[in-house]
C-alpha cells in the first residue's frame, strides 16, 4: 500500500516567493543574454545614457516592448534610470567579461533545455541548439581561460608557432590570440557551422588577421583526410573529441586521430576536454560544480555529444599511438576544481 501523502505547505507568500526564485534566475538570464545579444548593451556602454525612444530608434526597436524591457532590467538593478534616461549600473558592467557564459548556455542551450521532456522519451531524436552560439560562446569563455594554457603550453613546449591549425575553431578566438602570440605564425581554422564559420571570418578580419588565417567550413574528420599543404606544427581541439565521439563513437575519434597525425606527423596537438564526474559528490556541491558544470553536464548526452573521464581519454590516445607530453589543467584561480584539463600530445617516439 502506498503512503498517503504528507500534506503539502500552504503556499503562503514567503513561500510562493521562495519557490519561485528558480522562475526569476532564469528569466534574468534570459534578459541579460538578450541585453547583450541585440547590441543594447554595447549602445549603453558607449554613450551616457539614452531614452527608450533614442534606443528605439537606433536598434529599430517597438518603443512599447523596449520600454518595459528596460524597465524589467531596471527593477533587477541591471539598469538604472534617472530622469528617463537608462544607463547601465556597475553590476551590469561587471558582467561584460562574462558575457561568454550567457551566449553559449542562453543563445547556444537555452532552447535545448526547453526540449528536456521531449527528448527524454526512448527513441527520442536529439534535442536541437544553435551551433553558432555555442562556438561563439565557447570562445568568449576560452579567452579567460583555456587560451592562455594553449599560448603558454605552446609557448614552453614548442618554443614557438609557425602552422597553427584549430580543428572546430567556433568564432576563430583561439586563431587571433595564438596568431598575437607568435606573430610569424599563419592558421587555418575549421569548423563544420556555416554561422561559425562566418563569425570567424569576420572576427579574423577584424583583428587585420583575414590574409594570415584561412577558415574551412567542414567537420574536421573530413579535413584531416584533404589534402592540404599546411604543415601544421601546433593544432588545437578544444572541447571537439567529446563532439566526434558523440557523432560517431570511439572508433571515429580514433579514426580522426589517426588521420590528423599521418596528415600532420609533426605536429604536436593540444586536445581539451572536461573531465567527467557528475556522481563526485565534492565537486557537485562546489560553487562552480552546480553553476556551471551541473548544467554542462545535463546539456551532452540531449546532444549527441559524449563526456568521458580523463582515464578514458588517455587510453585511447595511447591506443592511436599518441604520447601525453603534458596533462594540465586551466588556471586555479578562474577554475579550482581541476576538470577542465589540456593534453600536449605528439606522436609516441
Ligand atoms: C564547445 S564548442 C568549442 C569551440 C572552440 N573550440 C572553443 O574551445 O572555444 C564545440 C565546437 O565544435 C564544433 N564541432 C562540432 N562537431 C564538430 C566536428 N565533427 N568537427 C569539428 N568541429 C565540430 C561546433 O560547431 C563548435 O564550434
Amino acid at each position: 500500500m502506498t503512503p498517503p501523502r504528507p500534506p503539502s505547505p500552504e503556499p503562503t507568500e514567503d513561500r510562493i516567493i521562495d519557490a519561485i526564485q528558480p522562475i526569476r534566475a532564469h528569466v534574468l538570464a534570459v534578459g541579460i543574454y538578450h541585453l547583450f545579444d541585440t547590441g543594447l548593451y554595447a549602445t549603453l556602454e558607449s554613450g551616457d545614457g539614452a531614452t527608450t525612444e533614442a534606443l528605439a530608434g537606433a536598434h529599430g526597436m517597438d518603443a512599447v516592448r523596449l520600454a518595459a524591457f528596460l524597465k524589467y532590467l531596471r527593477n533587477e538593478g541591471i539598469l538604472r534610470e534617472d530622469a528617463g534616461h537608462f544607463r547601465l549600473t556597475a553590476k551590469a558592467r561587471e558582467l561584460h567579461a562574462f558575457r561568454g557564459w550567457y551566449t553559449m548556455f542562453i543563445g547556444g542551450y537555452a532552447g535545448t533545455f526547453m526540449q528536456l521532456g521531449e527528448a527524454l522519451k526512448v527513441g527520442a531524436s536529439p534535442a536541437s541548439r544553435d551551433g553558432k552560439k555555442v562556438g561563439v560562446g565557447a570562445n568568449e569563455i576560452s579567452t579567460t581561460d583555456t587560451i592562455p594554457l594553449a599560448s603558454a603550453m605552446a609557448r614552453r613546449h614548442l618554443g614557438t608557432v609557425r602552422h597553427v591549425l584549430d580543428l572546430g575553431c567556433g568564432s576563430g578566438q583561439y586563431l587571433v590570440e595564438l596568431c598575437k602570440s607568435f606573430p610569424e605564425a599563419r592558421g587555418w581554422g575549421v569548423e563544420p557551422s556555416r554561422g561559425g564559420c562566418d563569425v570567424a571570418e569576420e572576427n579574423l578580419r577584424k583583428h587585420g588577421l583575414r590574409e594570415r588565417v584561412q577558415i574551412t567550413c567542414a567537420p574536421a574528420q573530413e579535413f584531416v583526410k584533404t589534402p592540404v599543404s599546411f604543415p601544421a606544427d601546433f593544432g588545437v581541439v578544444a572541447f571537439v573529441l567529446q563532439e566526434i565521439l558523440g557523432q560517431g563513437g570511439d572508433a571515429a575519434v580514433e579514426q580522426f586521430l589517426r588521420d590528423a597525425f599521418e596528415r600532420f606527423p609533426d605536429m604536436h596537438l593540444l586536445a581539451l576536454e572536461v573531465d567527467y564526474r557528475l556522481d563526485d559528490a565534492t565537486l557537485m556541491h562546489h560553487g562552480l560544480g552546480l553553476a556551471f558544470y551541473n548544467p554542462y553536464y545535463l546539456l551532452h548526452p540531449f546532444t549527441s555529444q559524449r563526456l568521458e573521464p580523463n582515464a578514458f581519454w588517455e587510453s585511447l590516445f595511447a591506443r592511436c599511438g599518441l604520447e601525453v607530453v603534458v596533462k594540465q589543467p586551466i588556471d586555479r584561480r578562474v577554475d579550482s576544481t581541476g576538470l577542465v584539463v589540456g593534453f600536449l600530445l605528439r606522436r609516441a617516439r
